[in-house]
């Protein structure tokens, strides 16, 4: 298989019968590489509060119609317990980005979870300084999760006011260098973006190697300045799950998601069809009910009256329905790298 920009451009505009082989040799790829596990890692979306305006995000600190929360470490802490209990292996812990700030109380609440329970701690918080990251790698945190969100760099500006894709990448060589497990990924069809850039987002993440990738399509949130201007495949959602296909084959080895955003798009499905083209991971939401229409990144987002429980039955129900079992056990990264160190330890 050649791992070039032709070919990725070349599998994205499968139709008929080569897209029907295309979404088989996904699927085989990843029973052959990752087994038919399904492991289920648990979001906590801890706090909202944001200084970032990225265009896309529902979120971003100019939205005023946004009801502000962070919580508590005790309702933190509570949501973690309630997982332990319930078998989760992972927990996610995400929020808003707010530079340099509150470094400390994110490394107390990875120090009192891996204290508290056996779970495995990832966190997405944004870009950080090197230091913090192995800060947080020495309280114990697992994984961190930050997506480049797209390659082409004259976009990526454009889209995040302040901040750079070369910042953004230079933090993901930093998380490499301290060896922690890194996922990332990008939305699939920001205004602006062509199939050469989905092509080339998919190359990036094989040559970053990461363990983790996570993609969803790109919804307009209504409150956000990209909120008239729909999603550059609107007229093609099939390639949406093209795109996951292809991100399996070029990176046979990543833990890949079925993210929220496929049930967004195709309610009641994109998910469970995500996990049949390509995708082995799935992360029902913990976050306490109560905070949860204040987490809208995009709108349409599932679930937001589901409590944790409701959440984690149906991702179950879904994951049955395939014949495909629940993943034992923490579900770290499989790569060569991550394996000799686990041995050493
Ligand atoms: N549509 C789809 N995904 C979005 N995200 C943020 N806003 C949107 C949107 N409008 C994604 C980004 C971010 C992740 C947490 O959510 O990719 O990294």
């Amino acid at each position: 298989m050649e791992y070039t920009r032709l070919f990725a451009l070349k599998l994205l505009q499968s139709e008929g019968r080569a897209l029907e082989r295309l979404y088989s040799n996904a699927d085989t790829v990843r029973r052959k590489k990752m087994g038919d596990d399904v492991f289920i890692r648990g979001i906590v979306e801890f706090s909202n509060v944001c200084s970032n305006n990225c265009l896309y995000c529902g979120i971003r600190a100019s939205n005023r119609n946004v009801r502000r929360y962070s919580m508590t470490t005790e309702e933190i802490m509570e949501a973690a317990i309630a997982m332990e209990e319930n078998n989760f292996s992972t927990i996610v812990l995400q929020s808003g980005e707010i530079r340099d700030i509150k470094d400390d109380e994110i490394g107390e609440i990875i120090r009192k979870i891996k204290k508290k329970t056996s779970l495995a701690v990832t966190v997405s918080v944004g870009n950080r300084r090197k230091e913090t990251y192995s800060f947080w790698r020495d309280c114990g945190m697992d994984r961190y999760f930050l997506r480049f969100e797209t390659s082409d760099a004259e976009l990526f500006n454009r889209l995040h006011p302040g901040c750079t894709l070369k910042e953004r990448l230079t933090c993901l060589d930093d998380l490499h260098d301290l060896e922690i497990q890194t996922g990332s990924g990008f939305m699939i069809g920001l205004p602006g973006e062509k199939l050469e850039t989905l092509a080339d987002n998919i190359l990036l993440c094989r040559k970053f190697d990461f363990d983790m990738i996570g993609i969803g399509p790109f919804i307009p949130h209504p409150e956000t300045p990209l909120g008239n201007s729909p999603n550059a495949y609107s007229d093609n959602p099939e390639l949406f799950f093209k795109a996951l296909a292809v991100l399996r084959l070029f990176n046979p080895e990543a833990h890949i998601p079925a993210t929220t955003a496929f049930d967004a798009v195709f309610p009641g499905e994109g998910r469970t069809l995500a996990l049949q083209r390509g995708a082995n991971i799935f992360m029902p939401n913990n976050t306490p009910v109560k905070y949860r229409e204040d987490y809208l990144l995009y709108p349409g987002k599932p679930g937001v009256d589901e409590d944790p429980e409701q959440c984690l039955s149906s991702a179950v129900v879904r994951i049955k329905s395939l014949g495909r079992p629940l993943g034992k056990g923490p579900g770290h990264s499989i790569k060569k790298r991550h394996r000799e160190k686990r041995s050493r330890e």
